[in-house]
């Protein structure tokens, strides 16, 4: 029988948890070794802080004193006529010499969309149903073709989805993608506490493991041996979105360039926020540094401010597409550690009762801690802030309906493929109230860009889509 050596037991003592020892002994091998696992990956020294900083105190977010609205690139390109065709000359010739590879992060568990498989397996087309990852493996897969190379894509999982990611690739045959330009690797996670500080155990042979927020990316990039493959492969840049936006540019040549161009350590992504209340993570600067405060911690005062002509003073808001030099990520995780502060978040959390029973709360009994990536922003010497145009580069999938849903998320894939296939030359049906009248979905393998669009509609004859018609291309 496995045993739980002293010194463990001691620590665990020490850091005032020796309640996920008490059904230790009931255990087999397999559960031994489970839970032993477990203990053995929790830094016990630092808990009992830990639990003190965020658990038994609320923490509260410090809004700085100093804090303003951060400046960015504006979509309009009157001003930087020539940056920008400069930014995207050179983000071409990144792409075109394999210098940029894509990352998504997609270890969340998509609780909102009360869908229990990977999120990115979410069958989004608003037609033909193909799935969230199809989307974004299309695009980097034309990409790559448009440019001649091949684009390495790092997918983050948690441990819980990870298998049935891969399975879903697997079945699906990566999609066209080569095995091999396809990373997986697995992000951390962090015990949940309940709200006396006690991890809870959510069976017998395991505490309740949470994902630590995508703030894990870094590390586990580095110790996954996905840096060392990105130095291998000469990427330079890394290009990151989340799993919920189908609209996202995979690589925006203009972003990367603009990054390469200012010698930036990481760029991001910003949108005109619709309100002040839309949730997205809001740009600021303080002491000379920009960052990103989440719109769950931007007091209503500050969210509703706005200036004499009546502008929101906050309106920069996040989509969460960003671009890192990898010398950044290479810098940040030198040492194999990083500190970033953690959120705490209320949850329902399964556990198990005095007795040993797996138990479901009806309220909040416990906390999980996460990370954010972009807590890092202000750890960058340089930042580049570009706007992106909205109705083209996002559509989150958060929800089933209403805001940010699967509903509005296929409307805006429609749109955009009318939005280009106009732009082709090919007439589009809208109702009197301007609103579009079809459906209409592209293969991501065959267009990623405007252009393509217009070799597409060409190659197929296509002119007119009739009212109410579906079309798929
Ligand atoms: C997120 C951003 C918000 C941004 C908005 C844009 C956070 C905390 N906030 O909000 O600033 O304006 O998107 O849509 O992210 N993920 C992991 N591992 C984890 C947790 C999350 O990989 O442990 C991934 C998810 O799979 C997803 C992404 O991170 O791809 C975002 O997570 P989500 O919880 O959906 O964030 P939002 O609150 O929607």
């Amino acid at each position: 029988m496995l045993e739980l050596s002293s010194d463990l037991k001691e620590r665990i003592a020490a850091a005032g948890q020796l309640h996920v020892l008490r059904f230790f002994d009931e255990l087999d091998d397999a559960g031994r070794k489970n839970l032993l696992s477990q203990l053995a990956d929790i830094d016990w020294e630092a808990l009992p802080e830990l639990a003190k900083e965020y658990v038994l105190h609320r923490p509260e977010t410090v809004i700085p004193d100093d804090l303003s609205p951060a400046d960015y690139f504006r979509l309009d390109d009157s001003d930087n006529f020539d940056l920008y065709s400069d930014a995207d000359e050179l983000g071409k010739e990144l792409i075109s010499k394999g210098k940029v590879c894509c990352l998504t992060v997609a270890g969340g568990q998509g609780t909102r969309l009360g869908f229990d498989a990977p999120k990115g397996t979410y069958p989004i087309g608003p037609v033909t149903n193909r799935s969230l990852f199809e989307y974004f493996a299309g695009s980097i897969k034309r990409l790559g073709e448009k440019y001649g190379v091949v684009i390495p894509w790092y997918i983050m999982t948690s441990p819980i989805n990870r298998e049935a990611t891969e399975k879903f690739f697997r079945e699906k045959g990566f999609f066209g993608l080569a095995e091999k330009d396809v990373f997986f690797f697995t992000q951390g996670t962090m015990p949940a506490f309940d709200l006396e500080g006690k991890l809870i155990l959510s069976a017998k042979d395991s505490l309740a493991l949470a994902p630590d927020g995508h703030g894990g990316t870094l590390l586990a990039l580095r110790r996954s041996g996905a840096l060392d493959k990105m130095a291998r492969d000469g990427s330079e840049y890394v290009s990151y979105f989340q799993v919920d936006n189908p609209l996202v540019d995979v690589i925006s040549p203009r972003f990367a360039g603009l990054l390469a161009l200012k010698k930036a350590e990481v760029g991001a992504i910003v949108l005109s926020k619709t309100g002040p209340f839309e949730k997205l993570g809001n740009f600021c600067i303080s002491k000379g540094r920009t960052q990103i405060i989440e719109y769950s911690d931007l007091p209503d005062t500050l969210a509703e401010r706005r200036n004499d002509d009546g502008a929101l003073l906050f309106s920069a808001g996040s989509p969460a597409i960003h671009v890192f030099s990898r010398n950044f990520i290479e810098r940040l995780t030198a040492g194999n550690s990083l500190k970033l502060p953690w959120h705490r978040a209320d949850k329902k959390i399964p556990y198990l009762d005095n007795s040993g029973n797996p138990a479901v709360p009806d309220a909040p009994n416990g906390v999980k801690l996460e990370s954010f990536i972009f807590d890092a922003l202000p750890m960058a010497a340089e930042v580049v802030l570009l706007e992106g145009d909205r109705a083209r580069i996002f559509a989150p999938t958060k929800n089933i309906s209403g805001v940010d849903s699967v509903e509005s998320c296929r409307r805006m894939i429609s749109e955009r493929n009318a939005a280009r296939l106009a732009a082709a030359g090919v007439i589009v049906p809208y109702n009197a109230e301007g609103v579009l009248d079809a459906v209409i979905e592209i293969d991501p393998a065959r267009v990623a860009d405007d252009e393509d669009a217009f070799t597409v509609a060409g190659e197929m004859g296509l002119c007119r889509i009739l009212p109410g018609q579906k079309v798929v291309l």
